[in-house]
């Protein structure tokens, strides 16, 4: 039976899409990427994969599981099945390098950006290009804000690349990015689906940079700002993001082959965007989208993936939705 297959590697994020798949009576199954056995030599089941490999995948022990998937996922394309987020999903969540390039080349401003490969270049690079400016560190292959550090000056920078507390990057890439000062401490993650966004979302970034949206992440639902009333740290906006870059990025995602994704924008004090951060794994904060209104309907992140996901599986396969 032709169904919907869900190729990932954390159980924890499962569950909202499972409950949205099994409230529509979708047929659908999971694919475990970390470890598995798989005939090349013979064809994949039938039916619409969506691909939700995690660049964090090696900070929960599944070091290979995004070497794999490529593997599977060229394997899938091979035999022309119908996946959501292929193999250029793929290539950009492992990569913000990439995804700069991918943003650029559709006009969208990134913070300015050094690509450094070594340890021993990361101080050589930070003198270079940041002498007496604030600056960003984080692995190229990132995820969850884990490795995200902000130093005030290279004296900071220089004592952290010689700790013990410094973790070699698992593709041996990090960039050295400049410091957005957001007037704010929110940012905005934006919700695509099928390509559109979906909603906007505003991230109280208060107390620090691990902003996973996912309920089983339980960093907590309040921020409590020292002097200021607790509030909650996601809060879906009222509006939309400003019409210019919305189109920019859905042709940026169109032009990677990338169909659902979380995409992160910082606005600077002079009011100017920087996009710095595509989700092609996303998750949806639940506490968040029950304030408004939209828990467990079409409206909601998992409602809208399942819906969007089994519309493709009736299209291509009628008899099986
Ligand atoms: N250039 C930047 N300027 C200011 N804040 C940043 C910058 N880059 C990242 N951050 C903060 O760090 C968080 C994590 O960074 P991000 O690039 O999204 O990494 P990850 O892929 O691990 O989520 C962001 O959500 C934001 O709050
Ligand atoms: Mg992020």
């Amino acid at each position: 039976m032709s169904r919907i297959h869900v190729l990932h590697e954390n159980p924890l994020w499962l569950p909202p899409l499972a409950t949205a798949f099994n409230q529509r009576g979708l047929p659908w199954t999971e694919w475990f990427m970390h470890n598995g056995i798989f005939d090349l030599s013979a064809p994949p089941p039938e039916g619409v994969f969506y691909n939700r490999m995690s660049a964090s995948s090696h900070t929960r022990d599944h070091r290979y599981s995004a070497e794999l998937t490529a593997g599977v996922l060229a394997w899938l394309a091979a035999h022309g099945r119908r996946v959501v987020n292929g193999s250029g999903a793929l290539d950009l969540e492992i990569s913000k390098a990439r995804q700069y390039a991918a943003l650029t080349a559709h006009g969208v401003p990134t913070p300015r950006s050094i690509l450094v490969a070594g340890r021993q270049k990361v101080l050589d690079a930070a003198r270079l290009y940041f002498a007496n400016r604030p600056v960003i560190l984080k692995p190229n292959r990132g995820g969850k804000g884990l490795g995200v550090r902000l130093f005030h000056t290279l004296e900071g920078l220089t004592e952290h690349v010689h700790s013990a507390e410094y973790e070699e990057p698992v593709d041996g890439l990090v960039l050295l990015q400049d410091y957005i000062r957001a007037p704010e401490p929110f940012i905005t993650r934006a919700e695509f689906i099928g390509g559109r966004l979906v909603y906007a979302v505003r991230v109280d970034t208060s107390e620090g940079f691990e902003l996973c949206p996912a309920e089983a992440c339980a960093i907590g639902d309040l921020a409590c700002p020292v002097g200021e009333a607790p509030r909650h740290k996601f809060e879906i906006l009222p509006q939309s993001i400003p019409g210019e870059l919305r189109g920019k990025l859905e042709r940026t995602l169109a032009d990677s082959s990338v169909e659902v994704a979380g995409i992160e924008f910082i606005a600077d004090e002079h009011g100017r965007l920087f996009v710095y951060d595509i989700n092609t794994n996303t998750n949806y904060n639940p506490e968040a989208e029950e304030r408004d209104g939209r828990a467990g309907t079409d409206r909601s992140g998992p409602g809208a993936l399942a819906t969007f996901l089994g519309t493709e599986l009736a299209r291509l396969y009628p008899k099986a939705a």
